[in-house]
């Protein structure tokens, strides 16, 4: 920590802690088994639950620390003037960090609102975009509350109209979901809020296809991207979504509190502010929703800690990781057709898997498969259903 000092500090929050990690080479034939040791999770346990919740390394969780235990030494000192580093977040616009987290998904700084989860930046939206009673919003029926209940909280007071179409578990291929969203919109149609990663099996939707479905119609392309930050490379550009939500907590390691929402800067006019402070109607050109972050006081250590978890996930390489995390996933599904009586839910279409697998044991609950994998091996995944247990590699 002496070497970040809050004290006087010109930037809104620390600088990253990654120049005193002794990282090995790339090529180390060790590099897994360090990473492996830079968490504090004992030798002897595995953890698969990262779909919930991310285990966050010690160096982030070292730095977020230390950064909480400086703010409570120097709080006497802090005189509110804005040329000196802030104590708290909530009101100043972090643009380094969101220029920064910026990058994983292919954007820039004004286009990313800091919230708390995906959950937030789906409310953010549900609730900020114009909708008349009749007018429809398009998801699967595979959506996670969180994704859901936004939209539904709309449709009981407002009467808008929520769609869930069954896309299969698991769809057949890419195909028959794109033809479901294609089949399925009307001139009612206003929104389409698609996961880009289911929660429960873990499919990979073909978010950029459906993105092309509502290309010059009035229709906000929501994209629900919890399962994706951290595991895999995003470019919203690329899928063409007018805003994306996710969750730095699970895959991106980062400490749980922090969320990111993108919305396209040419998209950013038609969201109202759910949540109100100072800033809820200024409409800069430059930071069009600096407005979407006016939450009040918030822990400014929990965004020094995701900066720190944005540096130990580019040191290691996004790339790299999707590479390894799908290495894994596959080693799994191998694995499990192997075993007679054990049944893959996930899709294997080779363009729907990730690094999620939902499996089950025939004739086995999946709250006993979980608990005896943790009685016998200390493995720890989630029983998600009745037969199943969902499995993060
Ligand atoms: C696909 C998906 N969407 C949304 C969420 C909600 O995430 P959070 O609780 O971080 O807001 C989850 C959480 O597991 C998820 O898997």
């Amino acid at each position: 920590m002496a070497a970040i000092g809050l004290w006087p500090f010109t930037r809104d929050i620390a600088p990253s802690p990654t120049p005193s990690i002794a990282w090995p080479a790339p090529a180390d034939p060790h590099f897994w088994r360090w990473v492996r040791s830079q968490f504090d999770i004992p030798k002897d346990e595995s953890y698969f639950n990262t779909g919930t919740l991310g285990a966050v390394p010690r160096p982030v969780m070292e730095t977020l620390a230390a950064h909480m235990r400086e703010i409570e030494k120097t709080i006497a000192r802090y005189d509110y003037r804005p040329e000196h580093p802030e104590y708290f977040a909530g009101y100043r616009k972090q643009e380094e960090l969101r220029a920064k987290v910026a990058t994983l998904l292919s954007a820039t700084g004004p286009e990313i609102a800091l919230t708390q989860n995906a959950t937030m930046g789906t409310n953010f939206v549900a609730n900020g975009l114009n909708l008349q009673p009749g007018d429809e919003v398009l998801m699967t029926d595979q959506e996670h509350v969180g994704n859901r209940g936004p939209w539904e909280l709309r449709e009981k007071r407002q009467g808008i109209v929520v769609r869930k179409l069954p896309i299969g578990t698991p769809p057949v291929d890419p195909d028959s979901v794109v033809r479901m969203f294609a089949d399925a919109i009307t001139p009612r149609t206003r929104a389409i809020d698609a996961p880009h990663i289911t929660s429960k099996l873990g499919i990979v939707i073909p978010v950029a296809r459906i993105a092309q479905l509502v290309r010059d119609k009035n229709i906000f392309f929501l994209v629900d991207g919890a399962q994706v930050i951290g595991q895999r490379r995003i470019d919203v550009k690329a899928i063409g979504c007018d805003a994306y939500t996710t969750s730095p907590h699970k895959w991106l390691l980062a400490p749980p509190g922090n969320g990111l929402l993108y919305v396209s800067a040419a998209r950013q006019k038609e969201l109202w502010p759910t949540l109100a402070s100072g800033s809820w109607n200024d409409y800069e050109p430059g930071d069009g929703i600096f407005r979407l972050m006016q939450y009040g006081t918030g822990n400014l250590s929990l965004l020094v800690g995701l900066d720190a978890a944005v540096d130990f996930h580019q040191h290691i390489g996004t790339d790299r990781i999707a590479d390894r995390v799908m290495e894994l996933s596959n080693r799994l599904r191998d694995g499990l057709k192997k075993i007679d009586r054990a049944r893959i839910y996930s899709p294997t279409h080779p363009e729907m898997t990730c690094g999620i697998v939902t499996w089950g044991l025939d004739g086995v609950k999946g709250a006993d498969l979980m608990d005896r994998l943790w009685n016998r091996r200390k493995i720890r995944v989630r029983s998600v259903d009745e037969g199943m247990v969902r499995q993060s590699t």
